[in-house]
């Protein structure tokens, strides 16, 4: 029987920890207390820490951590956020949920994420922040962003929910923009074991405007002091979370191995290889490789029994919940370009070096 190989397993990743997590669990369970506890206390000092930021806010996914962090600024109705057309559907998602209107912005065809000249151009009077996504583990080209939103006074809020770890020029994602939102969603590098997320940002006004929005606006129990809503992390994923932290860089440097197995390995066909700018450490959330040819590629490993993904199919402004917003076809080409050829590879620490050939020769065999 063929050998399937699947996109992720993170069943060999529970294996590799699971006495280290029941320890965790089972202490969390005689406790009883599942709410915002001390686990999501402890784990919000330690993500801090590792992020290099001075708070970390645990809320309940990614996506209402991009909302969180946007509300927290004061964003909302008539104002408006620039978002590259070229992520997560959740990235646009939240800014709606936020009240705030998303403008779509092409990307930079080599790096894949925000054009920084094109955000200029698309800045407005009603312009408040900017969303650079640090797409599939590799940081923005964060210099001229940050240059351009602080002459126009725009606020920068980093979706890093496909970056855990990366590093630009040596610091990490995250620790770049005013606030930054990760999610924690299983598959991530540093996954839960459901959903969760963090709002992570060395401004204390915004941590605790973050902390008051996370639970209806409480400062004490059952008295609002601003309209907020429920976004809270629990401390079952917390104490998940705290485990899988300390593995985070090991498992960030395996997958940085794998990727340089891959580039050795690929580097003499026709693919178009992941950029790796030298300013940025990239953590291969994604190994996404390009080619115009890439349905069929897809196709022929499946017939290989290996499993790839394409991240994102049909670009956001493109989708039909999104037609109103008023882009047509043509109108971001790099996104429209990338959606039609990216192809995610599988990647993740516990793959084997025999299965990332066995890929490879399958790849050399369609190429012929
Ligand atoms: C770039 C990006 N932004 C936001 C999100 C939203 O995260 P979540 O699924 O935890 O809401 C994701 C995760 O899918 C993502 O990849």
């Amino acid at each position: 029987m063929m050998e399937e190989i699947p996109v992720i397993d993170l069943n060999k990743q529970y294996l590799s920890i699971r006495g280290e997590l029941e320890g965790v669990l089972s202490r969390i369970f005689a406790k009883g207390s599942f709410i915002l506890g001390e686990e999501v206390a402890a784990f919000e000092r330690e993500f801090a820490e590792y992020c290099g930021v001075s708070h970390a806010v645990g809320v309940a996914s990614g996506t209402e951590a991009l909302q969180l962090a946007l509300m927290a600024c004061g964003i909302g109705k008539n104002d408006e956020v620039i978002v590259p057309a070229h992520t997560a559907v959740a990235t646009v998602s939240a800014v709606e949920a936020s009240g705030a209107r998303p403008i779509l912005v092409d990307i930079d065809p080599v790096r894949l994420t925000l054009d920084p000249a094109l955000f200029s151009q698309a800045i407005s009077p009603q312009t408040r922040a900017v969303i650079p996504v640090h797409l599939y583990g590799c940081s923005v080209n964060m210099d001229p962003v940050l240059q351009i939103a602080w002459e126009k006074n725009v606020l920068v809020v980093e979706d890093c929910s496909q970056a855990h770890g990366a590093l630009y020029r040596n610091r990490k994602a995250g620790a770049w923009g005013d606030i930054a939102a990760f999610s924690f969603y299983p598959t991530k590098n540093l996954g839960a074991f459901g959903d969760g997320g963090a709002v992570v940002t060395s401004n204390r006004g915004l941590a605790e405007k973050v902390r008051l929005l996370r639970q209806y606006g409480w400062r004490e129990h059952y008295v609002s002091s601003v309209r907020g809503m429920n976004s809270r992390l629990d401390e079952l994923q917390a104490g998940v979370l705290r485990v899988k932290l300390k593995h985070l860089d090991k498992w960030n440097l395996r997958r940085r191995q794998l990727a340089d197995l891959y580039f050795e390995r690929l580097k003499k066909t026709d693919l178009i290889l992941p950029a790796q700018p030298d300013e940025s450490n990239h953590v291969f959330h994604q190994f996404v490789v390009r080619h115009p040819r890439r349905d069929a590629l897809m196709r022929f490993l499946r017939g290989r029994g290996i499993h790839s993904l394409i991240h994102y199919p049909v670009p956001i402004h493109l989708q039909p919940a999104y037609a109103d917003l008023g882009y047509v076809s043509g109108s971001l080409p790099n996104t429209e370009a990338a959606s039609r050829e990216v192809l995610s590879l599988p990647i993740y620490p516990e793959l084997s070096e025999e299965k990332v050939h066995k890929i490879c020769e399958a790849v050399f065999d369609f190429f012929g």
